[in-house]
């Protein structure tokens, strides 16, 4: 499946879509936005949930969006559940409106439901992670991030700044959402950079779910289970916070007698990185609304998208997060 998501990166193939035929209709979960006339697009977004900063921001930035671009947002919020996300979904269908979205929880079990959106005429848009079906005329294209990339580059730095450390260098992770897109990628990337170096050890992983409590209860037992560890690599900026707070209750200084690395690049990473207390940190922007909207506009329109659209990232040093934090978005 992984290579299958690799291929689509790479081939970056077009395709052309039917354009929905209805619009509107039924009730709104949460929120409806811009104004509008019989041509307003209906889009259903069915969001992962709160789990994060990350996600908070990622919210903002539809929601802002669809406003912006006079598109009327049906928006539901799956609390981190793939049943709700398939309620909301089939109750896109039955609304009849012109585009879904959404941000799979996690990768597998999404054939039917797409199958009976395919059925119904209504195109599919993938935005942030994305689905492991086989069957990719299921969804007309995936907007987001290449999070295989993302451990990489966090692998990358692990490499470089530990060249010279002389035992093992052991590395505790702290793993998003079990059988998420994030997760999975995330620890494929990290672990193929840094088998280059046999004293880099991953001695613990589990998940922090994504949510700082998550990160911070991890960390609590880890430091019990391996007092010694050098590294801690979280997938997302919230687990990192959760692991400070744990590593300072255990009377240990975050970033010098443990290294944190972590994914995002959110306000409250960045500050921390600034204050010295994580290391490191590669960023995925959830800034995806704007692009998401014009996506959505075309697909409506018949015109052809991309089959992967790749969001464009950066990586940050302490130095760097202090230079980018005034004028950072979210
Ligand atoms: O899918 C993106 C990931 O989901 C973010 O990295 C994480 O913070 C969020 O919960």
């Amino acid at each position: 499946m992984t290579a299958l998501r690799k291929t689509l990166g790479i081939a970056a193939a077009s395709l052309v879509l039917l354009a929905a035929t209805a619009c509107g209709g039924g009730g709104s979960d949460t929120a409806s936005s811009g104004g509008g006339g019989n041509d307003q697009i209906t889009l259903g977004f069915a969001q992962v949930g709160a789990e994060s900063g990350w996600r908070t921001a990622n919210t903002k930035s539809i929601q802002d969006s669809a406003k912006d671009a006079g598109i009327n947002l049906k928006f539901s919020d799956a609390q981190q559940k793939q049943e709700n996300q398939i309620k909301a979904i089939r109750s896109y269908i039955q609304q009849k409106v012109d585009v879904i979205a959404f941000s799979p929880v996690v990768e597998s079990g999404w054939d039917t439901v797409l199958k009976e959106a395919k059925d119904a005429g209504i195109p599919v848009v993938l935005t942030d992670r994305s689905v492991d079906s086989q069957d990719t005329s299921l969804y007309v294209t995936f907007l987001g991030s290449d999070f295989i990339a993302e451990g990489k580059k966090a692998g990358e730095w692990t490499v470089k700044n530990f060249a010279n450390a002389s035992g093992e260098v052991k590395i505790a992770q702290l793993e998003g959402t079990t059988g998420s897109a994030p997760a999975i990628d995330r620890a494929e990337g990290f672990a193929d950079v840094i088998k280059s170096d046999p004293k880099l050890k991953i001695v613990a992983s589990q998940t922090g779910d994504f949510t700082r409590a998550g990160g911070k209860q991890v960390t609590e037992a880890l430091l019990k289970s391996n007092p010694d560890i050098t590294m801690i690599y979280a997938h997302n900026d919230d687990m990192a916070l959760g692991a400070i707070e744990a590593i300072e209750a255990a009377g240990k200084v975050p970033g010098k007698d443990i290294t944190i690395v972590s994914v995002d690049a959110v306000h409250d990473g960045m500050q921390a990185l600034s204050d010295g207390k994580i290391n490191f940190i590669v960023e995925c922007s959830p800034l995806l609304g704007p692009q998401l909207m014009d996506v959505v506009k075309k697909v409506k329109a018949g015109e052809s998208v991309e089959k992967r659209i790749v969001t464009e990232e950066t990586t940050f040093t302490p130095e760097q997060a202090k230079e980018a934090l005034p004028s950072r978005q979210y």
